[in-house]
């Protein structure tokens, strides 16, 4: 088998039973913030389009690119599609004419020309933009595992397909905390600190739980080539941003876990895997021009920021003008009060009022109430400015997830009293009946098993309040605090309180 990198979380994988192009990503996301690093675009996107199957893991536009998409994958390619809860992914394949779709379902291998194939859907509201996937491929000389951003909860189901001879992972962010949040200085950097440091800790979990030998970081970290976002690159101009690089990570794993070989995984980069040999070349940039980029990053951004304006200035083409105050705010209540009503899980869990300011317009969502009217001087508990053109864009386009457009573009700035509140984050991903009823009913579906672990001196339930990660697994007990791995989400187990986010107690007592 034969993967060559197409940068972020791009994949060609050359295989027995036919090649597999994933996640081709070449022109710039989130309103033209988010840029592939390093640069992909010499790359011969001719070939990778010709491939067998097209596997697209989610929606997020840094793995779902429709102009690459477009410019050079057939029409006529056969699409694995994960199974997700809404079809949103599929109707977007379908839009750009993609048609040969192949539904795969959770836990059901497919086969074809001896090429077996497990497409592993995450389905929680807060996996990706609603739905996230891992593909695993294996044809007989190799077995890998491509979990780009997923965080899969069922690891064993994913061990069960084969031992994995090959990795592929994230290992950075894909966040606005702390960026946009408005906080001193000094805040943002200890947060972006801890913020790296939970993504090592995630990346170093996987990463022993698939136990493979052959680990390949890839699917970030971004850069930033529009002035305003500039200082966001890498750790941040002053150092308060949380994408820690390649180079940086394959030092953290080296050190946290030596008997591991990691590889930098570049665009360009061509690993060949047989029987458990594997062999890794650069075919885009020389190992000389790989160790400059990463000696001299800041001096490889300038370079980039220089060349990219032309992407910007088109990317920029596409907002919409904004409407007139009256008209936006009108626009927005007729379309987010209807989605309140239908969602009193949600609204209670937000339980609060959330002020908008878009351009010259001040807005209140009022969650109590169900209600989005005039913002009036009231006391807030969460407060976003946006810029009227991504909001007149988004109201166009008739965007059914902000959070993954809007949020993601940190072209935004957030402040709020108190925690973190995921059920906020949900809402604004899930503007369209069929994505807020199935995270209402997932709501209202989630509970704990009823079993307990022991961990230490505490028995705590098994499931994590959070996205029912098993605590066997995943937790550990410091001092009173459960910290579950998996988002870094943190317990006072005495009082069973989250100190990450509203709500979400856990169930523990002192043996
Ligand atoms: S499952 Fe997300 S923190 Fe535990």
């Amino acid at each position: 088998m034969r993967v060559t990198g197409l940068g972020h979380a791009g994949l060609f994988i050359e295989t027995k039973g036919g090649s597999v192009l994933c996640d081709p990503w070449v022109k710039p996301a989130f309103f033209g913030s988010w840029f592939v690093f390093p640069d992909n675009r010499a790359l011969d996107w001719k070939k990778y389009g010709n491939a067998d199957y097209l596997y697209i893991s989610h929606r997020h536009r840094d793995h779902f690119d429709p102009w690459v998409l477009n410019e050079y994958v057939p029409k006529d390619i056969k699409v694995l599609l994960p199974e997700y809860p809404t079809d949103d992914l599929e109707t977007d394949l379908r839009s750009l004419g993609f048609t040969n779709i192949i539904y795969t379902r959770a836990g059901e291998i497919i086969e074809e020309n001896g090429l077996r194939i497990l497409v592993t859907p995450m389905r929680a509201p807060s996996d990706g933009p609603i739905g996230d996937s891992s593909l695993s491929l294996d044809d007989g000389t190799a077995c890998i595992l491509d979990q780009n951003d997923a965080h899969p909860l069922d690891i064993e189901a994913l061990l069960g397909f084969g031992k994995v001879d090959a990795y592929f992972t994230q290992f950075s962010g894909a966040i606005w905390w702390p960026m946009a949040y408005d906080l001193p200085l000094s805040e943002k950097q200890h947060f972006a600190k801890l913020k790296r440091e939970a993504q090592t800790k995630r990346a170093l979990f996987y990463i022993d739980k698939i136990d493979s030998p052959h680990v390949f970081p890839h699917a970030g970290p971004p850069a930033f080539y529009d002035d305003q976002l500039f200082p966001f690159n890498a750790h941040g101009q002053h150092d308060e941003s949380i994408f820690t690089d390649q180079v940086e990570f394959l030092l953290e794993l080296k050190e946290a876990r030596p008997d591991i070989n990691g590889y930098n995984f570049m665009p360009g980069t061509v690993v060949d895997i047989n029987h458990g040999e594997v062999t890794v070349s650069q075919t885009l940039y020389s190992e000389e021009e790989i160790a400059a980029i990463f000696a001299d990053k800041w001096g490889y951004f300038e370079k980039q920021r220089s060349e990219r304006q032309a992407d910007l200035a088109e990317a920029r083409a596409k907002w919409a003008t904004p409407s007139s105050p009256e008209a936006t705010l009108a626009e927005i209540k007729a379309w987010w009060e209807p989605l309140m009503k239908r969602a009193p899980l949600l609204c209670d869990g937000i339980g609060a009022m959330v002020k908008f300011t878009i351009g010259d317009l001040e807005i209140v969502a009022d969650f109590p109430k169900g209600e989005v009217r005039k913002f009036d001087d009231e006391a807030v508990r969460y407060w976003f400015d946006i810029p009227a053109e991504l909001v007149a864009t988004n109201l166009r386009d008739r965007e059914i997830d902000w959070s993954n457009s809007i949020f993601l573009s940190v072209r935004f700035t957030a402040g709020r009293i108190g925690k973190f509140n995921e059920y906020l984050y949900t809402f604004m991903k899930c503007l369209s009946e069929q994505r807020i009823d199935y995270v209402q009913n997932w709501y209202e579906s989630q509970s704990d098993d009823g079993q307990d672990v022991r961990l230490g001196d505490w028995l705590v339930q098994r499931r994590c309040p959070h996205l029912r990660a098993d605590l066997s697994q995943a937790g550990s007990v410091e001092d009173g605090i459960l910290t579950c791995s998996l988002h870094d989400w943190k317990f006072d187990l005495a009082t069973g309180r989250c100190l990450t986010t509203q709500g979400h107690e856990i169930r523990a007592s002192k043996i």
